[in-house]
């Protein structure tokens, strides 16, 4: 773990709703771990790396004042980076299928650049498409599009579309990182088909180093024991996909 004051090189839209920001930094990383990023002007917030060489990348989905204010820096701007934390992805498995759901998918890349393996991009609507062709045919082999809406890809949402590719194509692993509601159902469809997965969970951070107790999921620190667990160890989170704890620590459900 290291904490480093980095520049900005590059900053760009990576779809409609989310941006991407590039930045040299020297620190060991692997695919799935995440960084604690801080400005002056913002409260410091939790994104896993979007690239892991020498170049880092984040790509976030702007939707409060913390991600505003990121996708509103500049080139040559300056930002502190904290990590890399938690634990990442276990690639060994032969046949690995990746399945991203919206800015989900951005964690996922070191994945798909670490190995060649066959991917499900889902997204609510074609705008919030980040590798669509010919970037997603560069990246892995099989892949497949879907959006909620129909407006790219196939007309369906992720699960529905995993329980269709799994129809005709085997794998030993499933990686998925999106919202906690999709990872619930997919997580009981691989259960029914008996196969394994990891997936990345997402809890209110503030240490982001295992000190604070406040990701707390059953008795997993997510930021230290994550974010990536397996399935077996989900499966038998009693607080997964029923909701989780607010920056205050009071317990939020998600009905
Ligand atoms: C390990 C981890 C990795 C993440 N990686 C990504 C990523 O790669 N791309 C991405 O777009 N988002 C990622 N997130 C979510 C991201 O941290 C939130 O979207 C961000 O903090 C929102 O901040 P805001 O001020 O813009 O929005 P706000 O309006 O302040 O918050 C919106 C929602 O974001 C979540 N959030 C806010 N602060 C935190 C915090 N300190 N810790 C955890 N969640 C918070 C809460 O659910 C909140 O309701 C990740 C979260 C975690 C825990
Ligand atoms: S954020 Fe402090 S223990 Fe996880």
């Amino acid at each position: 773990m290291t904490e480093s004051v980095v520049t900005v090189k590059g900053i760009e839209q990576t779809n409609a709703y989310s941006r991407t920001i590039r930045f040299d930094w020297d620190a060991e990383a692997s695919p799935g771990q995440f960084v604690m990023v801080w400005a002056p002007g913002m409260e410091e917030i939790p994104l896993s790396l979007s690239s892991v060489g020498d170049e880092k990348a984040i790509t976030f989905k702007v939707i409060g004042d913390d991600t505003r204010f990121l996708g509103d820096l500049k080139e040559g701007d300056r930002i502190r980076v904290r990590g890399p934390y938690g634990n990442g992805y276990d690639l060994s498995a032969e046949r690995i299928l990746v399945v991203g759901g919206g800015i989900g998918i951005a964690p996922l890349l070191p994945v798909l650049k670490a190995k060649r393996v066959d991917a499900v991009f889902a997204a609510r609507d074609a705008a919030e498409v980040s590798y669509a062709d010919p970037i997603g045919e560069e990246l892995c082999g099989k892949h497949w599009i879907c959006t909620d809406d129909g407006s790219m890809g196939e007309h369906c949402n992720a699960v529905q579309m995993v329980s269709k590719v799994l129809e005709t194509e085997g794998y030993d692993m499933v990686i998925a990182c999106g919202p906690e509601v999709m990872l619930f159902f997919l997580l009981k469809l691989l259960n029914e088909k008996g196969m394994r997965c990891q997936m990345s969970l997402e809890r209110y951070m503030k240490c982001g180093a295992g000190v604070c107790g406040a990701c707390m999921i059953d008795e997993h620190r997510v930021c230290r024991d994550g974010p990536v667990f397996t399935g077996e160890q989900i499966s038998r989170m009693t607080e997964f996909g029923t909701g989780c704890r607010d920056a205050c620590g009071t317990f939020v459900s998600f009905r």
